[in-house]
């Protein structure tokens, strides 16, 4: 039966376990209604909505209901395995030689501001003998994409086959692309509708979306950030908790060897927020220089990957060898063959990872206008909000809120103060960049409400990662050791 023959317009049926039209044939429409009214869809009805979403045989509007019906009904875990197999058989499965064969590494965000660290992990990581296929995503909602941030460096081509993955693997040990045709097609179409219809923190979505991708890389091992706080998609440890209990088990379940490290999203990570921006800041960690909390989680997952894959014998020593990796530039020099890899000409390439901020600059491209913004009191710096800061550079430009639209990559923001530190009454604590829609005086007003402070005695930041969850051993997993 084809898709178009198959996919009916028609009335929701009666209630029963599969989801027929009159006719015999899956429905649509039914299997909307299903999910709606809270009932479990059995596996060919996902495998029904899924390919039918690959083929591009639905409307938006069908897909929008289907995704708002799972946000507000959730999943089971059986129908969120089978979603994840689905998503990720949508399009090939990645084939790799057997010389490969336990090195296949990657890591995945459920998303924060200021998330950068797959820039600086994916070459660090191939320093230290792995290689790294990352399918990854651009921005969902107010957080930032790594696909996006890439494509803000001239040249950088992120949609590329299988065969050209393969290749440049082969010569340079990693790659970063997007969702296509051919790799989690399924995904490329949710994802952005997702984006759009405030269905991003659905726990169900979450995990097909993410682990779909990592099942079709064909990877051994995988180390995911999730993220919690009031910049993340879950706000509490208890439920990002929940989330990295979701992802570990599919993952383990499809053969994958998975642990989550849970790391707090109160504040952004780093101190540039932003796509050009945050390569700047990758190159200042690629070069073992950068924010500390930025390395911190760089080398802790980096570190548990290492491990996870036995090319470390214990966590600290799989941190230090991701250090090491960033200290001693062998990550910067393979993140700049990546670049060229994917399409950078070679002198834009050499200018961003061995030139100075000025030549870095120069093609990444500052936006046409800069404002600082000054503490309107005195205090310790208690927190910088993200959320606010996100939606604000959101609203200025850096995120979308219709499918497919074009964003500006200039558009970001550069904290000048830290977490603990003094500022005085009336110093200068963000610079914005922007252009067009320019800064606004409602833009000023609710970024001034994320900088926290209060009369006590200046402090150290608490580290970003509170939990490591390890991986469950899957009884094949097991045997192959
Ligand atoms: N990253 C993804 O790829 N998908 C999500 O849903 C969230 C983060």
């Amino acid at each position: 039966m084809s898709f178009s023959e198959g996919i009916s317009d028609s009335a929701p049926g009666p209630t029963s376990s599969a989801a027929p039209n009159p006719s015999g044939r899956l429905s649509i429409p039914e299997i909307i209604r299903k999910k709606r009214d809270g009932e479990n869809l059995q596996q060919d009805e996902i495998r029904y909505f899924v390919q039918a979403v690959t083929r591009r045989a639905l409307q938006d509007g069908q897909i929008g209901a289907m995704l708002m019906a799972i946000r507000l009904q959730g999943m089971e875990p059986n129908e969120i395995l089978a979603l994840t197999r689905e998503m990720a058989t949508s399009g090939r499965i990645l084939e790799w030689p057997e010389k490969w064969r336990g090195l296949l590494v990657d890591k995945h965000s459920t998303g924060g501001v200021g998330d950068k660290v797959s820039l600086p992990l994916v070459p660090a990581l191939v320093a230290c003998d792995c290689k790294v296929p990352m399918i990854s995503g651009r921005g969902l909602g107010y957080t930032g994409g790594t696909l996006d941030k890439l494509e803000s460096v001239p040249g950088f081509v992120v949609s590329q086959s299988p065969e050209q993955m393969k290749h440049i693997l082969e010569a340079v040990g990693c790659c970063i692309v997007e969702q296509s045709q051919e790799l989690v097609p399924a995904d490329k179409v949710l994802y952005a509708l997702r984006d759009v219809t405030a269905t991003v923190d659905s726990l169900p979505l979450i995990t097909g979306s993410i682990m779909s991708k990592k099942v079709a890389e064909n990877i051994s091992a995988l180390v995911l950030d999730v993220k919690f706080g009031s910049a993340a998609l879950y706000p509490t440890l208890e439920s990002a908790q929940q989330l990295a209990q979701s992802l570990v088990s599919v993952g383990t379940q499809l053969k994958i060897n998975t642990a989550a490290v849970l790391s707090r999203m109160d504040g952004p990570l780093g101190r540039r927020v932003g796509h050009s921006l945050e390569v700047l800041e990758s190159l200042e960690c690629l070069e073992g220089r950068g924010p500390e909390d930025l390395r911190e989680l760089v080398t802790t997952l980096g570190g548990t990957l290492l491990w996870q894959c036995g090319r470390a014998g214990s966590l600290p020593e799989g941190t230090a060898h991701i250090a090491r990796a960033l200290d001693n530039g062998t990550a910067l020099r393979t993140f700049q063959a990546m670049l060229q890899a994917q399409g950078v000409e070679a002198d834009v390439a050499r200018a961003l990872c061995a030139g100075t901020e000025e030549q870095r600059l120069q093609v990444l491209r500052r936006a046409q206008a800069q404002e600082e913004l000054v503490a309107q009191r005195g205090g310790t710096v208690q927190q910088i909000l993200a959320l606010p800061l996100a939606r604000t550079l959101h609203g200025l430009g850096a995120g979308r809120t219709q499918k497919g639209q074009a964003i500006n990559h200039r558009v970001g923001a550069e904290l000048l103060v830290s977490v603990g530190q003094r500022v005085r009454k009336g110093s200068p604590w963000i610079r914005i960049h922007y252009e067009s829609p320019a800064l606004s005086d409602a833009d000023r007003h609710s970024l001034q409400g994320a900088l926290i402070l209060e009369d006590s005695e200046p402090f150290a930041p608490s580290l970003k990662v509170v939990k490591t969850i390890l991986p469950q051993t899957h009884p094949e997993m097991a045997r192959r050791k």
